[in-house]
C-alpha cells in the first residue's frame, strides 16, 4: 500500500492506538487488572441519572426520533451552546454566548483541529509549533499533528514533598516563547500525573500568551465544573486569547463523544468550519442527553457531589496502598490532585518502565510505561522519562488493589535483583 505523508504519520501505529487497543482487549476479558486506559469509572447515580434522562427520552413522544434522526449543524448543538454559556456565565461570570461555543466528536477530536490550526506549516514556510510547559503531559496529544515535530516542551522543576510525594510545576526559566510558537497548551488536571497547575502558574501562562499574542488552551477535560475531579484549588479561567477545552468523557459519557470547545468567535469560527469538513456534523446524543443537567445546574452539583467524592476516595486508597506496598522501594507519587490516575517515579529504577510494563502485563495487569508522556521532549538522557508509570485507580476497588499489588511486587523485585 503506498501512503500520503498524511498516511505515514496518521495511519500507522501510534501509543495512543496501542493504549486504546490495550484498553478495548481489557474490556473484551484479556486482562483481569486494566490499570492503564482513561476510562472513566460507571458511577451508579450518575449513570442512574442518565438512565432516567433516556426514559424520558424514549416516553415523550417524538423525542427519540428526533434524538437519533437528526443532524445538527457543524458547530453541534445550539440550545446546548446556549445552556452551557448561560450556565458559564452565571457561574464563572464568563462574558461568552452561544458563539463561543462548539462540540466536537470528543475533545481528542478538538486537540486535532485546534493544534493544526494553531501549529505546523504557515503560508509564509514557517513552521509553529505548540508548547508543552510542563511535560509529562497527556499521551493523546503526540500523534495529532499533520505534520512532523508539532511540538516543544518544557521539563518541569520537580519538588520533593513529604510521605512518598512529589510535585511538579512549571519552570518558567526553561520557557522560551518565540516566533516559532503558535499555541500553548496544558492539561488542567494533568493527565498523566494528576497534576493541577496553581492559579499563579495559569495565570502567568496567560500573560506569556496574551505577550506573544498567541492562544493558551487549557484542556479541561477532567476539570471544573464539570466533571470537576479537582482535589486541590483551582480557579477556572477564560478570556478572548483562551481556548478552554471541556469534554462530557470523564462525566460519565465517554461512549457519545462530545467534546466542547469554549472560545472567540473567530475561533471557533475556524473550529466549526473544520468540523464540517471532517465529520458533517459533531454526534448531538450526548449532548441531548446532558441538556437538562447543563440548563439546570444539577450538573455541577452531581459532579461536586458525586463524581469528585468518588475519585478522591478511590485515589486516596490507592495511595495509602502503594505507600504501604512499596515499603523501602524508592518510589515517589505525584501528589494526587485531580484526574484518574496515579503517576509513580521509581528513582534510579534498574530497568525502564518498559521492561517493567512488560512484568506486570504478563501478569495480568496493564498500566501505560511513562515515556510516551513526553511530547516535544528530545533528550535520550533524562532517566526521568524511563522511571515513571501511569495508573488509573478509576477501575472497581478489588482490581486496583489486585493490580497494585502485583506493580508493588514487581517493582521490589526488579530493585532487590541489583541489589542482590
Ligand atoms: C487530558 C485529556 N484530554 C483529552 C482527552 C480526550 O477525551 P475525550 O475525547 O473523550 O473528550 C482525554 C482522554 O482521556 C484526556 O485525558
Amino acid at each position: 500500500m503506498q501512503l500520503s505523508k498524511f498516511g505515514r504519520k496518521l495511519g500507522q501505529q501510534s501509543g495512543i492506538g496501542i493504549l486504546m487497543d490495550d484498553l478495548s482487549k481489557a474490556f473484551a476479558g484479556e486482562a483481569k487488572c486494566m490499570l492503564g486506559g482513561g476510562n472513566p469509572a460507571h458511577i451508579p447515580a450518575v449513570q442512574q441519572r442518565f438512565r432516567e434522562i433516556a426514559e424520558g427520552i424514549m416516553e415523550t413522544p417524538g423525542a427519540f426520533e428526533k434524538w437519533i434522526g437528526n443532524y445538527d449543524g457543524p458547530a453541534g448543538k445550539v440550545e446546548f451552546h446556549e445552556a452551557l454559556a448561560t450556565m458559564l456565565s452565571r457561574e464563572f461570570g464568563w462574558d461568552i454566548g452561544p458563539g463561543n461555543i462548539a462540540l466536537t466528536n470528543g475533545s481528542q477530536t478538538a486537540f486535532f483541529i485546534l493544534f493544526n490550526l494553531f501549529a505546523g506549516e504557515f503560508p509564509d514556510g514557517s513552521h509553529k509549533k505548540v508548547l508543552l510547559p510542563l511535560a509529562p503531559e497527556y499521551i493523546g496529544y503526540s500523534d495529532v499533528g499533520l505534520s512532523e515535530g508539532l511540538f516543544t516542551a518544557a521539563k518541569p522543576d520537580i519538588q520533593h514533598l513529604d510521605e512518598r510525594m512529589f510535585k511538579y510545576y512549571v519552570d518558567f526559566n526553561a520557557i522560551d516563547i518565540d516566533e516559532s510558537v503558535g499555541a500553548i497548551c496544558v492539561s488542567r488536571p494533568t493527565n498523566p500525573t494528576g497534576n493541577v497547575l496553581t492559579n499563579e502558574e495559569v495565570a502567568k501562562l496567560d500573560a506569556l500568551a496574551r505577550e506573544a499574542g498567541i492562544p493558551l488552551i487549557l484542556d479541561n477535560a477532567y476539570g471544573t465544573p464539570f466533571p470537576d475531579i479537582i482535589f486541590s484549588d483551582a480557579k477556572p479561567v477564560w478570556n478572548e486569547n483562551t481556548v478552554v477545552c471541556m469534554s462530557l468523557s470523564k462525566f460519565g459519557l465517554p461512549a457519545s463523544r462530545t467534546g466542547i470547545i469554549v472560545a472567540s468567535e473567530e475561533i471557533i469560527r475556524a473550529v466549526t468550519e473544520v468540523n464540517g469538513i471532517v465529520s458533517l456534523a459533531p454526534g448531538g446524543m450526548g449532548a441531548t442527553l446532558a441538556m437538562e443537567l447543563v440548563r439546570s445546574g444539577e450538573i455541577i452539583r452531581m459532579s461536586r457531589e458525586l463524581v469528585r467524592p468518588f475519585y478522591e476516595r478511590k485515589a486516596k486508597a490507592a495511595f495509602a496502598q502503594l505507600d504501604a506496598q512499596l515499603g523501602d522501594v524508592p518510589c515517589r507519587i505525584h501528589k494526587p490532585e485531580g484526574a484518574l490516575f496515579l503517576w509513580l517515579w521509581f528513582e534510579g529504577l534498574p530497568i525502564t518502565s518498559q521492561e517493567l510494563y512488560e512484568r506486570v502485563k504478563a501478569r495480568g495487569v496493564v498500566v501505560v510505561p511513562g515515556h510516551y508522556f513526553f511530547p516535544g521532549i528530545d533528550d535520550p538522557e533524562w532517566r526521568h522519562t524511563r522511571e515513571c508509570i501511569r495508573v488509573t485507580y478509576a477501575p472497581d476497588d478489588d482490581i486496583v488493589e489486585e493490580g497494585l499489588a502485583i506493580i508493588a511486587d514487581e517493582a521490589k523485585k526488579a530493585y532487590s535483583a541489583v541489589r542482590a
